[in-house]
Parts: structure tokens; C-alpha cells; sequence
């Protein structure tokens, strides 16, 4: 058969095929549809929701105060590293409860325990308040900062356990992705104000 009696005889959709390659674009529907399971479980596992974002801080937080208690003095590594810690860990409280808080105060069954969170987290403000006005040279501030360390670090560890845990009850799986990124930009702001 003559090569051009060939392709006269493509069927249609090869001829669509043809097309939409010339144009770069994908295969009509009927071509190749797949969809394997595999992928779209990876494409769910890539999108990060606001449980995962929050142990993110939680992880940068422990991190940042490990290395404040190896500090000393009125040094300027422990100058720099509170400058980095303080607004982080504010902004973080406040972006938490503009967006995961927010919708636990909102349903009755995860309430009491939101409120138990919000609490805390006006202790720990009090407590880096009294911080940023102490002198960094004397022994009490590194005291006073062992004690937030080890509240935040009881905070963190509820939150990761307790909180989440009643979250999940009350929350969508698809808000809890959609909360990321109303934190992301209220936990910015709140930098921005700070800084
Ligand atoms: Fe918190
Ligand atoms: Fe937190």
C-alpha cells in the first residue's frame, strides 16, 4: 500500500494524536488514560498539610534552643540565635491559632483542649517577654530560658500528640491542606511585624 494510502487510513484519533503533538499538548482522552493508584497516593503524600508544617517550626524550635543552651554570656551567638528564636516562636503561636486553633475552638469536641493550647502559649509569650528585658549576661536569663525550653518542648509534644490526634476527628483532609497556607502567610506577617 502507498504511503499516502496509509495515512489517509489512520484512524481518527491518530490524526488527533498528530495534532496535538505538533502543538505540544496532552493525548486526546482516548489514547492512553491512566492513572495508576501509585501516583496519585505520591501526589497526595507531596502536598504537605498543616500537621506536617506545624512539626516542621516544632523541629526548627527544638532545634534553635539546644543551641541557645550552649551559649554563654551576652555573646553574640546568643544574641543572634534569640533574634532568630524569638520571633519564630511567636509567630508560630499566633499562626497556630489563626488557623488550626481557629477551627478547634469552632467544634465542641475539640474545644476544651484548644483553649488548654492557647493558654500555654500566652505563658510561653509571658516567659520570652520577661527574656528580651533580662540581661543575657547574667545566670538567671539562661535559667529562665531552660524553663521556656522545657514548656515549649511539653507544648510541642501535646500538640504533636493530643491536639493532632482530636484535630483529625474534626477537621477535613482537605482543610488540613488548606491551612497551610493561611499559616504560611499569617505566620509571615506576624514576622514581618515583629521584625
Ligand atoms: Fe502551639
Ligand atoms: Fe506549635
Amino acid at each position: 500500500m502507498p504511503v499516502a494510502d496509509q495515512d489517509t487510513a489512520l484512524p481518527e484519533w491518530t490524526d488527533i494524536q498528530k495534532k496535538n503533538n505538533a502543538k505540544n499538548t496532552r493525548e486526546p482522552f482516548p489514547l492512553r488514560v491512566r492513572w495508576p493508584s501509585e501516583t496519585f497516593n505520591e501526589r497526595q503524600e507531596n502536598i504537605m498539610n498543616i500537621y506536617q508544617r506545624i512539626v516542621q517550626d516544632h523541629d526548627k524550635h527544638r532545634e534553635l534552643a539546644s543551641r541557645i543552651m550552649k551559649t554563654e554570656g551576652n555573646s553574640d551567638e546568643r544574641n543572634e540565635l534569640w533574634a532568630q528564636f524569638k520571633p519564630e516562636a511567636t509567630a508560630h503561636a499566633n499562626a497556630e491559632e489563626q488557623t488550626l486553633y481557629a477551627e478547634l475552638l469552632e467544634a465542641q469536641k475539640s474545644q476544651e483542649q484548644a483553649r488548654h493550647s492557647v493558654h500555654e502559649h500566652k505563658e510561653a509569650d509571658d516567659l520570652i517577654k520577661e527574656l528580651d528585658e533580662m540581661d543575657m549576661s547574667s545566670g538567671g536569663w539562661i535559667q529562665k530560658f531552660e524553663k521556656l525550653k522545657e514548656e515549649l518542648e511539653h507544648h510541642m509534644k501535646e500538640e504533636e500528640n493530643d491536639v493532632f490526634e482530636i484535630a483529625k476527628k474534626v477537621i477535613s483532609n482537605d482543610l488540613a491542606n488548606d491551612l497551610v497556607d493561611k499559616f504560611e502567610k499569617r505566620k509571615s506577617s506576624e514576622i514581618s511585624e515583629v521584625a
